[in-house]
């Protein structure tokens, strides 16, 4: 809560070209907040550096990621849409945020071991906090619900036990923010490997459908798609994890629900049902890819953008910063 409004903030890191994992994880879901909350999205640009990032591509993903929220229907009269990095408090808020995390919280989160596990030369020290720096984030803002998909729900829970650390030190400072996730959405599997996450930095292509594939990339994915022993469309993430997340693709695409698609594929190979998959996702992705390409068109607009959203959200992290600064006795002089 910042005074009477309620906060809805979340964030997506610049770092990979963006999946259906990130769209219907969460972009897709961003633009319901906007009535009943006042809503933040940010491109995580300083988190995307806990990896290396060859500098010309993560400025170009940083224009697409603020592109792509306009697109899946984010409208910046009504969200303040920014950059991380042109709002200086988030980093000063995570040093502060640093000396109440404990080396074993930060220990013990999945991404950080994996994460490590990947890119084991270079085990960096920002890789290791980047859950201070994510709930930096979330507390500059007050915020109330933080939208995202499974992935992310630890490091939410970390920022609510950062937080009520720091409220019980000094009270009354940050709001206790929940992170709330999308029933269908939440967790997109792998098309090659569906026990795994879909995720951007995957490297096998294959693996991932992009948001900006076009439709012939998005069928022929589907088609590889890797499926089950059996030939049964039914629904069974346990013994049946492949087709299972083509069933939860085919569901947040086209509406329908699982009882609804078992009935409508019922006697129906593998092979025509993904191609089912494949035709509704290329379906409702092409209005996001055709508002895309006009928003990236016009490069001097979005920048336009990106400055008044950096103003709009400077607004409250300067205030939950100094808010923060004068409760740990800094000296403030007006
Ligand atoms: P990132 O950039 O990895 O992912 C952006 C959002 O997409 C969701 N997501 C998925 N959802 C369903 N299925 C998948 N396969 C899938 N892959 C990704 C993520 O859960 C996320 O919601 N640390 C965050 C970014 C961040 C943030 C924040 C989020 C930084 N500060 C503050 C919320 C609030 C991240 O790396 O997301």
């Amino acid at each position: 809560m910042f005074g009477e409004q309620k906060i809805a903030y979340s964030g997506v890191q610049p770092s990979g070209n963006l999946t259906i994992g990130n769209y219907l994880g969460a972009i897709r879901n961003f633009s319901e907040y906007s009535e009943k909350y006042k809503t933040f999205y940010c491109v995580v640009d300083q988190h995307a550096i806990t990896v290396r990032q060859v500098p010309a591509d993560l400025r170009r993903r940083t224009y697409e990621t603020l592109a792509l929220y306009m697109a899946c229907g984010l409208d910046p009269e009504k969200n303040t849409l920014y950059v991380q990095s042109m709002v200086h408090e988030h980093a000063e808020l995570a040093w502060i945020l640093n000396c109440f995390t404990m080396f074993g919280e930060l220990s013990r989160m999945t991404q950080f071991k994996d994460k490590s596990a990947r890119h084991a030369d270079n085990i960096n020290a920002g890789l290791f906090t980047y859950p201070t720096l994510m709930a930096a984030d979330i507390l500059l803002y007050q915020t109330d619900v933080v939208p995202v998909g499974i992935d992310q729900k630890q490091h939410v829970e970390l920022c609510r036990d950062i937080a009520e650390r720091f409220n019980q030190l000094y009270p009354g400072t940050f709001t206790i923010p929940e992170p709330i996730m999308a029933k269908h959405g939440m967790k997109i599997m792998s098309l090659a490997e569906p026990t795994k996450k879909m995720s951007k930095s995957d490297e096998n292509a294959n693996a991932v459908v992009y948001i900006l594939d076009d439709r012939d990339t998005i069928i022929r994915k589907f088609k590889r798609a890797v499926t089950d022993s059996g030939a049964e469309v039914r629904y069974d993430p346990e013994e049946k994890p492949g087709v299972s997340n083509l069933m939860s693709l085919y569901s947040c695409f086209s509406g329908k629900t699982i009882e609804e698609i078992e009935r409508e594929f019922d006697g129906c190979g593998y092979g025509d049902f993904k191609l089912a998959v494949g035709e509704v996702t290329a379906d409702a992705l092409a209005p996001v890819q055709a508002s895309f390409h006009s928003l990236m068109a016009d490069k001097g607009a979005l920048e336009a953008l990106m400055k008044k959203g950096a103003e709009e959200a400077s607004w409250y992290a300067r205030r939950t910063l100094a808010k923060v600064q004068k409760k740990l006795g800094f000296v403030q002089i007006r």
